[in-house]
């Protein structure tokens, strides 16, 4: 099951730009691929850090985070038309069956993943669409980002995404996250 959620308190970290050491806007966008990209999820987005990056490249954002502080900071920061705040969690999705082309998460996976969750992500995201996970890695250091308890390792997430009937095609593994590219 997920770990503890990050804290409202600490928002103003996630919009820290040195976050980018670990996932560049161009590598989530090559990795979303999001040329023909009519409808894309972001999986807790929080202060819209990554969302605000991707954005522009797709035709609809949905936002989702459990959290509406976070919501409200990205709000503050200036919305774009395209992207859609919505309340909610991971394991009761308040969208349709095959809606998403994309969807993504960044540094969340370990927060949300339930068995329950990946059953929505594949309930919601249309055949053929794509699931993009960046994440802490177990197999990390553990010097930065969360306790190396409170994270999955690379073969983890594949076997979940798996048992939830996502194809893998592609796992980056590197010094302390991992980025994995499947298809539902
Ligand atoms: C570490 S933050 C990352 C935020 C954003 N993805 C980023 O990289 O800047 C994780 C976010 O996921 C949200 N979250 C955690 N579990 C969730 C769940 N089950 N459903 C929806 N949002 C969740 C938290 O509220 C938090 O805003």
């Amino acid at each position: 099951m997920g770990f503890h959620t990050f804290p409202l308190e600490r928002a103003g970290a996630l919009d820290d730009p040195s976050r980018y050491r670990f996932c560049s806007r161009e590598e989530l966008l090559e990795l979303l691929d999001p040329a023909p990209v009519d409808h894309a999820l972001d999986i807790g987005s929080g202060t819209g850090f990554f969302a605000a990056e991707v954005a522009p490249f797709v035709g609809t954002l949905s936002c989702l985070d459990l959290q509406p502080g976070m919501h409200r900071a990205y709000r503050r920061k200036g919305t774009p038309a395209n992207v859609h705040l919505v309340t909610g969690v991971v394991s009761a999705l308040p969208f349709h069956d095959d809606v998403f082309d994309r969807a993504f998460s960044v540094d969340t996976h370990h927060e949300y993943y339930s068995p329950a969750a990946m059953e929505e992500l594949a309930r919601t995201i249309r055949p053929g669409g794509g699931l993009v996970t960046v994440d802490w890695s177990a197999d990390g250091t553990g010097d930065d980002g969360p306790p190396l308890a409170e994270r999955y390792g690379p073969g983890e997430i594949v076997a979940q995404l798996e048992l939830a009937g996502f194809d893998v095609v592609e796992r980056r593994e590197r010094p302390e996250t991992v980025a994995i590219d499947a298809r539902r």
